[in-house]
């Protein structure tokens, strides 16, 4: 008997460092799969009626963890959707367990050039880049994904990503995304 797709359930969670371009391909793979997207801290944001900036500000870095672990937990659940979480998200608690438990998770590699190319490009306010200059934004960013590959590397897949400045560029990663979970 043929397998019915209806019964197949998709759940892809992408994961990596800031600026490495979690939400633009999220987004554009759900449009290309026609499933909902959410992106975790979009969905932060809209619970707590707070952005991510003013979270960090009143609770640190500690509080905002905690509400990050909180409602991982909700967009998780979620059946036949893409989610894109937050840079920090699999280097807290057993969050990296937890959506290896839950999903098709993808790592987007990219190296500190290409990431720090895609944080001058976009306007998100990203509190741990804060007040510093480029030189100590490079060396921050640089040291803490040395730190954290340790979590993303724990992904089921990991996808090469570089430049993500056209959409044609944009389209061929999403390509690559759906090749590497073989859909
Ligand atoms: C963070 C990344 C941010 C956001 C918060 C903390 C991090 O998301 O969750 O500012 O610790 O790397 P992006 O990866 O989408 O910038």
């Amino acid at each position: 008997m043929a397998e019915s797709k209806a019964n197949y359930l998709h759940r892809i969670i992408i994961i990596g460092y800031m600026g490495a371009g979690k939400t633009t391909l999220g987004k554009a793979l759900s449009k290309d799969l026609g499933l909902p997207f959410y992106d975790l801290d979009w969905y932060i944001e809209s619970r707590m009626r707070k952005t991510i900036e003013q979270i960090f500000v009143e609770r640190g870095e500690e509080g905002f963890r905690t509400i990050e672990r909180n409602m991982l937990h909700e967009v998780a659940e979620f059946e036949n959707v893409v989610i894109s979480c937050g840079g920090g998200t699999p280097c807290f608690f057993d969050n990296m367990d937890y959506l290896n438990q839950q999903a098709e998770t993808i790592y987007l590699k990219a190296t500190p050039d290409v990431l720090y190319s895609h944080i001058k490009m976009s306007k998100k306010v990203r509190p741990l880049l804060q007040n510093k200059t480029a030189d100590e934004v490079k060396t921050y960013m640089s040291e803490q994904l040395a730190k954290r590959e340790a979590y993303y590397s724990k992904a089921k897949h990991t996808i090469d990503i570089a430049l993500l400045d056209s959409n044609d560029k944009i389209q061929s990663a999403v390509k690559q995304l759906k090749a590497s979970i073989k859909l």
